[in-house]
């Protein structure tokens, strides 16, 4: 069976060990603080003293730490250790940082899989886990098994920065989500309304944006946004709206000012009677 190194104890490091193991994978681990492998050793892992035994000891290491300047600087470490092995970053970091890691790692005469976790620890290896990998086809396909004890798992091509971009672009959608969510539950608790009578109200409109996602995928692949669900002259008249109750509460409304400057710089544009799927074709230009 494939030996398996992990790099990275942490929650994320730790679920991804704690699944080679369970699926019979042998597996060394090497965590700068020691203390972290102590559980994975009483389950049948080995650990290494240094990044560079941890390398040489396995077919894969699948490296994850918090981000890809960890990751380098681990590489350093082990120096010749990388040469002839294939490496797996796991860490969430930006397109150009995963690029700039595959040049180090093939600069030392190794290989070089981006990957990018989507899901929470308590998915992984389980079929609910999502693992996306960038770059040669040929050590993903080599490294099915592995892969496929952890998470669903796919191949976004030979980009090394393609997995980290659907990363950035996912997690951006995520937390702008939940900067949303926590403003308006403030907003909410600032008004007097118990959040309990509000959840249902929030989560319903969370339900409203899947197929508003579609909508606007297709207006936005066409750079089409007439016939209007919502005007983008409409929108600032909401948002100022937003803006004026947060600031009579005392709320910082810095994020929907940011908002309404791009409604603002569309409609000076002449396209106060667009869809808000217009801001995406404008952002971007
Ligand atoms: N947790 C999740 O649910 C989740 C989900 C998706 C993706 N991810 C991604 O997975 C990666 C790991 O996440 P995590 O939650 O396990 O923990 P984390 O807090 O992001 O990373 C902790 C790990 O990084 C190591 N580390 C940090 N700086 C280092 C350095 N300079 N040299 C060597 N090791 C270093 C830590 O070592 P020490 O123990 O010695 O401090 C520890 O092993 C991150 O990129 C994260 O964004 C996590």
């Amino acid at each position: 069976m494939t030996e398996v190194t992990v790099i990275g104890l942490g929650p994320m490091g730790q679920a991804l060990a704690s699944a080679l193991l369970a699926a019979g994978f042998p597996t060394t681990v090497w965590n700068r603080t020691k203390a972290k492998a102590e559980a994975l050793q009483r389950d049948g892992a080995k650990r290494a003293e240094t990044p560079g035994d941890a390398i040489a000891g396995s077919d894969v290491t699948l490296i994850n730490v918090v981000d890809n300047d960890a990751v380098d600087a681990i590489v350093a470490t082990a120096g010749d250790a990388v040469a002839g092995r294939s490496i797996v970053g796991l860490a969430s970091d930006t397109p150009d940082r995963a690029r700039s890691t595959a040049a180090i790692v093939e600069g030392l005469g190794g290989r070089y899989l981006d990957g990018a976790i989507m899901t929470p620890v308590s998915t992984i290896g389980t079929s609910s886990a999502s693992i996306l990998f960038a770059g040669p086809r040929d050590i993903y396909d080599v490294h099915r098994d592995v892969f496929d004890a952890l998470a669903t798992t796919g191949w976004l091509g030979d980009d090394y920065g393609r997995a980290a971009a659907y990363d950035v672009t996912l997690l951006d959608l995520f937390w702008t989500s939940i900067a949303g969510f926590v403003h308006a539950a403030a907003l909410a608790r600032a008004e007097g309304i118990a959040l309990s009578d509000w959840l249902p109200h929030a989560q319903g409109m969370a339900g409203i944006l899947p197929p508003l996602f579609t909508d606007f995928t297709e207006r936005i692949e066409h750079d089409r946004h007439d016939h209007a669900s919502s005007t983008l002259s409409s929108i600032r008249t909401s948002l100022d709206h937003l803006i004026s109750a947060s600031g009579t509460r005392g709320l910082d409304a810095v994020a929907l000012r940011a908002f309404r400057g791009d409604v603002d710089r569309a409609i000076s544009n002449g396209h106060g009677d667009d869809e808000v799927s217009r801001l995406a074709v404008d952002l971007a230009s």
